[in-house]
């Protein structure tokens, strides 16, 4: 299964690639994930081996604009910095967009402006967000009126953790069972968590020494914890669910932070070991744990790099201010 037999299901009749619009502007939001994806079933349409929960942060994440040029080949800006176009970034662009756009059909090329207010493959989901405003972005330009499903779906070949980013609040990602992956998709859930808040602790800007991709298939198949992994989702999801649904903060940091941690320590088990955390990681970690000792309901995730996010309610944050002064505070609802 490709992603090309995808863009077939989606679109029986062919991608309509008449433009309706000059110029669109779009937003997406990150996503943070509380239950992680980590590790695919079907690398070429990221299909993962467990489903997943993430809340989005409304504020954070990418606005993409796109306005139609003549030209040979597309132009892609990210915070207005023209990328190269022999760069991995945009090879990876253009292959998504000549899957909606094969250049042999195409009469124009597009103007690609991204602009990400949030570190950039620091592990803060820069692609998640990426992808999903620029599957919105296109949906619009070409007048697609894809239902949000299979925008999820589309937003899922580009980069796995998109397939949530299409929604703010709570997002289920499916993980279906279907080969064509048209069952695996997020599902935005009907609860909200008011006084929920995100602290992003920056710890590093610097872009990842290993990608997601290729730290998810060294893990799947290195990694003798692996199923352990899988077995923890299956546990992990459901009851995160159970309270999300009864506002427990304690049980939602608990679950979060000790599945984050098990996700990390599977990627350590790996041969070669993969490790996203830096001493400064490992540092703020104990920070929380002896914060929590000292009974502050104070609990973090970890991503595919080595910043942090905390997980505290509103409550709490002239606390988590005083302790972490360069933390950046996110509502989620
Ligand atoms: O979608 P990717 O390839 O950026 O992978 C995301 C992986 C994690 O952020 C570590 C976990 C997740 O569920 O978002």
């Amino acid at each position: 299964m490709k992603k090309s037999n995808v863009i077939d299901l989606i679109f029986p009749q062919g991608v309509p690639c008449v433009p309706l619009a000059e110029k669109v502007t779009t937003f997406a939001p990150t996503n943070i994930a509380l239950c992680k994806y980590w590790g695919k079933r079907n690398e070429d349409i990221n299909l993962p081996m467990t489903p997943s929960l993430s809340v989005a942060l409304p504020e954070k994440g990418a606005t993409t604009h796109i306005h139609l040029e003549e030209g040979e080949s597309h132009r892609v800006y990210v915070n207005a910095k023209e990328m190269p176009a022999d760069s991995a970034f945009t090879r990876r662009l253009f292959a998504y967009l000549d899957l909606f756009l094969p250049p042999a059909q195409r009469t124009f090329v597009l103007h690609i402006n991204i602009l990400v207010n949030i570190p950039i493959a620091a592990g803060l989901a820069s692609s998640a967000a990426g992808f999903a405003s620029l599957i919105l972005a296109l949906n619009e330009l070409f007048s697609w009126q894809l239902s949000l499903t299979s925008l999820s779906i589309l937003a899922r070949l580009g980069s796995g953790s998109a397939a949530r980013s299409l929604w703010d609040g709570f997002v289920e990602w499916e993980r279906g069972e279907r080969a064509d992956g048209m069952d695996s998709y997020g599902v935005p859930l009907a609860f909200t968590f008011p006084s929920l808040c995100v602290g992003v602790l920056p710890i590093s800007d610097a872009v990842k020494p290993i990608s997601s991709r290729e730290a998810m298939a060294c893990t799947v198949r290195t990694s003798q914890l692996y199923a352990g992994w899988e077995a923890q989702v299956d546990h992990d999801l459901p009851a995160l669910k159970k309270a999300i649904v009864e506002r427990d903060f304690v049980r939602l940091g608990e679950i979060a932070e000790h599945n984050a941690l098990s996700m990390h320590a599977t990627m350590l088990s790996s041969r070669p070991p993969i490790c996203y955390a830096l001493p400064q990681t490992t540092a703020a970690m104990h920070m929380v744990w002896q914060l929590r000792k000292e009974s502050m309901p104070l609990y973090f995730t970890q991503d595919a790099g080595p910043n942090l996010k905390l997980l505290f309610l509103s409550e709490h944050m002239p606390k988590v201010i005083a302790n972490f002064p360069e933390v950046e505070i996110v509502s989620v609802f």
